[in-house]
């Protein structure tokens, strides 16, 4: 166990190193007792735990099995015993690891940030930044938009206020607190571009936010210096300054940030040569968070849902949206002319659980704002300031070939979303069943009729019970769950057989799940083990190069709980060229689905997955009443 003060003192290391502040001088106040409270670990939370080698060996084994023909099952047994022998190279990287936890909160926060975000170098557009699609709206006239908006901005502020003063209820999975210091990173956070590792900048006490309208950016004050907010009045007067001033399409500068990231990088600093420019990229970078009033996306034959998550994703492209953003800004959000109504965040400094969180305050808010006492005629002096950007030659070779990029990227993507709703969770919960595992499961068979082959399946799981804690992976597909989607498509089984094999993939899905979120899963403690090597010069054990390693982590299937009261949902893209991407809301008697497909791999498509999906869910519901009928 670590003493409060080495807390402390590994607080402000972690924070130093982990985000690497830009300008120490500009977020010294980060370093503030108070600051260091909240980042801290008030809670008192335990530190992420490693695992035992024989544990995660165990797990792992089992868990590419379905990947494996016999000889090379055997092949992966011999590696595995070599590795976790007593002499083996996995004890050395064990105890490496475990002087590694011994010193720090959490061995895995500063690592993880790094390679699964900061040194990531594709676009934070579609490969990493998420949409999350609020309840639709219908805005008949543009007045309709701006007082959405003016309300959407009192919420947010409203919602920043609740974190800073620590009134936010206490997030807890059954009886254990969850780690909070996500939530402090949604507003004033901007990711920086830079040659093979990002930055990250936290000024959660700026004043301003950004709004942006036809790819013309607008710093508005919000909050005066003695901390009191704008009225509603004062907000719509400025959302009105902000259409007039922007009928014009302003230079297409915020398309450089859907760049993948060395080219960013490199555009920026051609950027920020100018004086006007770094001031203007300054501002957008310490706001609080953005707003884009968005121009109507390009024609299609989308679903109102599934166009919708296209431009909370990735805006429609350069003649569309995309331009219309600054995707390294933590949130974006995003309000279409007709009614579509979200945003977009950046993944790096939170899971999306907490954004989902803030969705729910910002619709009950907007639901219950009068804003007739908003409407009080306190003079506010706040100010609204045009953005100017100077557009070099340089820079507009670069807007081109980042126009010609995210035009390929947005082409690609192929998304079909909706609400199921048959069922919800209060069903499966009837049948003493858990409804995340379920819909897991229905994953797996959804998969495994369409293309009759084990499916790599990633599941996050939150391991916030932990100081500094983000997530672990739960490997969906397993021995039970093929056992049973073979089951379902075998006409020789009774009803009885199918029901005890989607017993049996159930609880398999659901114990591996309680681990994960203990932090007993196998991929982080792998990574683990992997980056410790890497970290002391040790030459990569075999395990990592074994056929099994790649398959059972090139995960095909890509889904998440994303859970609001709201009839909302979050959607992203897949993580593999030929897989899917399948974020859910399980609600009590409906389900929302965000599903995505690459449209240049042949074999996936997003609706072909959606009616699989349905059809295994249906299938799965009438197996259960069929057998409890029998019993009857
Ligand atoms: N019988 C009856 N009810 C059951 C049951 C059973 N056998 N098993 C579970 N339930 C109930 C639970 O008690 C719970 O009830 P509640 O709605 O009253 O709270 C409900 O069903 C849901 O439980 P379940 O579906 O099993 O799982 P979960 O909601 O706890 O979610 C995870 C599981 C793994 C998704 C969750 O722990 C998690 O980690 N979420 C975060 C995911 C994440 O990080 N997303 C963002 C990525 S960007």
């Amino acid at each position: 166990m670590i003493s409060k003060n080495q807390r402390m003192i590994t607080n402000q290391r972690i924070l130093q190193t982990i985000f690497k502040m830009r300008n120490i001088k500009s977020n010294k106040r980060i370093f503030d007792s108070a600051k260091i409270r909240m980042f801290g670990n008030t809670l008192n939370l335990p530190s992420l735990p490693v695992p035992t080698l024989n544990q995660t060996i165990e797990k792992y084994l089992k868990s590419v099995t379905p990947f494996l023909n016999e000889s090379e099952l055997i092949n992966t047994k011999t590696i595995l015993k070599e590795f976790s022998s007593p002499n083996g190279i996995g004890n050395n990287l064990q105890d490496l690891l475990i002087q590694k936890a011994n010193s720090s909160e959490n061995w895995l926060a500063e690592w993880w940030l790094k390679t699964a975000y900061l040194e990531y170098r594709e676009p934070v557009v579609i490969f990493s930044s998420p949409g999350l699609v609020f309840p639709l709206e219908d805005f008949s006239i543009e007045d309709e938009r701006v007082v959405y908006t003016a309300k959407l901005i009192m919420a947010a502020l409203d919602y920043k206020f609740t974190i800073d003063n620590d009134q936010l209820p206490l997030d807890k999975m059954g009886k254990d607190p969850l780690d909070m210091n996500q939530y402090k990173k949604i507003f004033g956070t901007c990711r920086v571009p830079k040659k093979n590792v990002d930055e990250i900048e936290f000024n959660s006490e700026s004043r301003h936010i950004i709004v942006v309208r036809n790819n013309n950016f607008f710093s508005i004050e919000v909050i005066k210096e003695n901390m009191k907010r704008c009225s509603f009045k004062d907000i719509l007067g400025m959302l009105h300054s902000v259409l007039n001033e922007s009928t014009n399409l302003g230079d297409p500068v915020g398309i450089l940030t859907t760049e993948n990231r060395n080219n960013w990088s490199r555009a920026y600093d051609e950027l920020i040569k100018d004086p006007l420019n770094r001031d203007s990229v300054a501002k957008i970078q310490k706001s609080l968070f953005l707003v884009a009033l968005d121009n109507p996306m390009p024609d299609s034959n989308d679903s109102r849902r599934s166009l919708a998550s296209k431009q909370c994703i990735h805006g429609g492209g350069s003649m569309a949206n995309s331009a219309n953003r600054w995707f390294d800004k933590t949130v974006q959000f995003v309000i279409g002319q007709d009614g579509i109504v979200g945003l977009t965040y950046e993944h790096s400094p939170s899971e999306g659980q907490p954004i989902a969180s803030m969705t729910d305050y910002l619709i009950n808010y907007i639901k219950h704002i009068d804003t007739n006492n908003n409407m009080s005629d306190t003079k506010f002096d706040g100010t609204l300031e045009k953005l100017e950007f100077k557009v070099s030659d340089t820079l507009k070779s670069y807007i081109i070939e980042a126009n010609e990029n995210i035009d390929r990227l947005v082409k690609n993507l192929d998304m079909d979303c909706f609400q199921f709703t048959s069922f919800g969770k209060e069903f499966v919960k009837t049948q003493k069943l858990s409804p995340d595992s379920f819909i897991q499961i229905a994953m797996q068979y959804a998969f495994y009729r369409i293309h009759m082959t084990p499916g790599a399946h990633y599941e996050s799981a939150a391991t916030r019970k932990y100081i500094h804690g983000r997530t672990e992976t739960i490997r969906s597909c397993s021995i039970e769950s093929i056992a049973f989607a073979k089951a379902m498509l075998d006409s020789k089984k009774t009803i009885a057989d199918k029901v005890v094999a989607l017993k049996e993939a159930i609880e398999s899905h659901k114990k591996y799940a309680m681990e994960a979120v203990n932090g007993f899963g196998v991929d982080r403690h792998l990574l683990g083990l992997k980056l410790i090597a890497q970290e002391n010069g040790i030459e990569l054990p075999r395990i990592f190069t074994d056929p099994s390693f790649k398959r059972s982590s090139h995960m095909r299937i890509s889904t998440s709980q994303v859970a609001t009261r709201c009839d909302g949902f979050m959607c992203y893209a897949p993580l593999t060229a030929d897989g899917y991407g399948c974020c859910y809301n399980p609600r009590p008697f409906d389900i929302n689905f965000g599903v995505s497909a690459f449209v240049a791999h042949a074999d996936t498509s997003a609706t072909k997955f959606r009616l699989a999906l349905e059809e295994s869910l249906g299938d799965m519901h009438d197996i259960l009443a069929k057998s409890q009928k029998a019993k009857l």
